[in-house]
């Protein structure tokens, strides 16, 4: 058997045509631009290279944006002061402060002094909150993109073994809880495993869905995969650089190998990655939206 590979570039394509439309029609009926700031404190070329994608995603549909690169030593108060300025912004539909932050940066007060009404990426608990008890504003990102493939591509959530690898806030907790809600028909039974989880491989091989979000190359191996299983990989994992620069991502799961067992897979890149950006981008339109009644 070979998986069919669900292609999160193609399904984020289609998404964004849909966005565009959208956000089209805000402009001409309402006079509603939405706007999505973004922040990044420091120099690291991975969060530089996610907002730089952010940043063009937005100009592509028609999306104001305006991005604060800040150096790494900007101290916590002037960032608490940018995030503040950037609430009462009316052009801001938006708000996205690129993690990980600095050491001497508390990241969860930076997080929580975003206004709930404009934070796109989900991460402030009063969204999770929301999330949690099934009355969804803002769903994360990765874990919205990853519901959006599932559903997108025809699989079945609804009483089907999902397990997840990895138990990160951005990823592994909030796609379990998303995954396991009524909401959608999503109903699906969810297992987390981590570090301290005996036996890995004995859960995944439970899995009519698994989704690996551990971040570590080719952790997933065909073995550890039930023939059939639709594989959701978020890994991205730098494994060199070519020689123009560019960087080698490699995912979370061994691909080659994986793909002659699973019925369906995501590949590193174009499977999740291009789905977390419009995700963004349909957070940041519903923001608009909800601002304006
Ligand atoms: N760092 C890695 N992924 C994300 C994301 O989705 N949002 C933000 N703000 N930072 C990230």
């Amino acid at each position: 058997m070979t998986a069919r590979i669900i292609s999160g570039a193609a399904i984020a394509g289609r998404i964004r045509e849909e966005l565009k439309t959208e956000i089209a029609e805000l402009k001409e009926r309402h006079g509603i631009v939405p706007g999505l700031a973004t922040i990044i404190v420091g120099e690291d070329p991975a969060s530089q290279s996610y907002v730089n994608s952010k940043v063009k995603a937005c100009q592509a549909l028609g999306i104001f944006s305006l991005n604060h690169p800040l150096p790494g030593s900007t101290l916590e108060s002037d960032l608490l002061a940018l995030v503040d300025t950037l609430n009462c912004d009316h052009r801001i539909s938006g708000i996205l402060v690129q993690v990980p932050l600095p050491e001497h940066i508390d990241e969860s007060k930076v997080l929580v002094a975003i206004s709930p009404e404009k934070d796109v990426d989900g991460f402030h608990p009063v969204s999770v909150g929301r999330m949690v008890i099934g009355q969804p504003t803002f769903l994360s990102c990765t874990p919205a993109g990853i519901q959006q493939l599932l559903l997108r591509s025809g699989i079945k959530t609804s009483g089907s073994e999902v397990v997840i690898v990895g138990r990160s806030n951005i990823v592994g907790k909030p796609v379990a809880n998303i995954l396991m809600q009524k909401a959608q028909g999503a109903n699906a039974t969810v297992t987390i495993c981590h570090s301290a989880t005996r036996d890995i491989a004995a859960h995944t091989r439970r899995a009519d869905i698994l989704i690996a979000a551990i971040g570590q190359p080719r952790f997933i191996t065909a073995d550890m995969v039930k023939p059939g299983a639709t594989v959701i990989d978020v890994g991205t994992n730098e494994i060199g650089k070519t020689a123009e620069g560019k960087r080698i991502l490699c995912g979370d799961v061994d691909f080659d190998n994986v793909k002659a067992v699973a019925g369906a897979i995501t590949p590193v890149p174009g499977g999740v990655g291009p789905m977390t950006i419009v995700m963004l981008m349909a957070n940041t339109v519903k923001a608009a939206k909800l601002a304006h009644g």
